[in-house]
């Protein structure tokens, strides 16, 4: 998998949180402190206080949102969410190249995500640009809509050039570690279900099913 792009949160829920993150009394900081020794040097933005009740309080929302996605459970099979922070970019501001930390206080990264929270006509620039052996890919999602993607790749976000680019970020520590693993497991379990809702309980079924839930346990950890 190189990287899914799907809708996450309806526009008034957008709406509601934007409203949370934007008011005066809301207690964002320069961002810096929380990035890895060699990543400080190229991160700037500014993000919520992460000891701050506002904070705690939206990261529970969201968890529960993003646990609950259908497509990313299947995708991700996820373990553990952890490291979520909301993120705000100015002009000028943005995310150079780097990669995420393998281990983070709340567990390993395999798979990092980004829930874009601003109408993408607000702003210009802020492009989430994926790096892979065949080239780049520049993100600039929907407001609610959510990109995930193996923490192993190399990314950035480009210097934000107007408006204002809000985002939550996190980590998913996934029960297979291995992307490949990952999808070979996403593949069987898509066509196990359209096998499923096309003729039922069949033997074929049967047999998919036990294949992916021994593999799960072959893989899983
Ligand atoms: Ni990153």
């Amino acid at each position: 998998m190189r990287f899914l792009l799907d809708p996450l949160l309806t526009p008034e829920q957008v709406d509601q949180l934007h409203q949370r993150l934007t008011e005066p009394t809301a207690p964002w900081q320069a961002g810096a402190e929380t990035a890895g020794w060699h990543a400080r040097q190229v991160k700037h933005n500014r993000q919520l206080d992460r000891l701050s009740p506002l904070h705690q309080a939206l990261v529970e929302e969201l968890r529960g949102e993003v646990l609950a996605h259908p497509l990313l459970q299947a995708a991700a099979l996820p373990q553990a969410l952890h490291g979520v922070l909301f993120s705000r970019c100015g002009p000028e501001e943005g995310y150079g190249r780097h990669v995420d930390n393998a281990f983070m206080a709340g567990g390993r990264a395999d798979l990092s995500f980004t829930l874009f929270l601003s109408d993408p006509s607000s702003y210009s620039g802020g492009e989430l640009v994926l790096e892979s052996s065949t080239g780049e890919e520049a993100i600039r999602g929907a407001a609610g809509q959510v990109v995930v993607y193996p923490s192993t790749m190399l990314h950035r976000v480009e210097p934000v050039r107007s408006g204002e680019r809000l985002v939550a970020v996190g980590w998913i520590q996934s029960r297979v570690r291995d992307s490949h693993q990952r999808e070979l497991l996403f593949e069987l379990d898509t066509v196990r279900r359209s096998l499923f809702q096309r003729e039922g309980k069949s033997e074929e079924f049967d047999l998919l099913c036990r294949c992916y839930s021994n593999l799960l346990r072959l893989w899983g950890d």
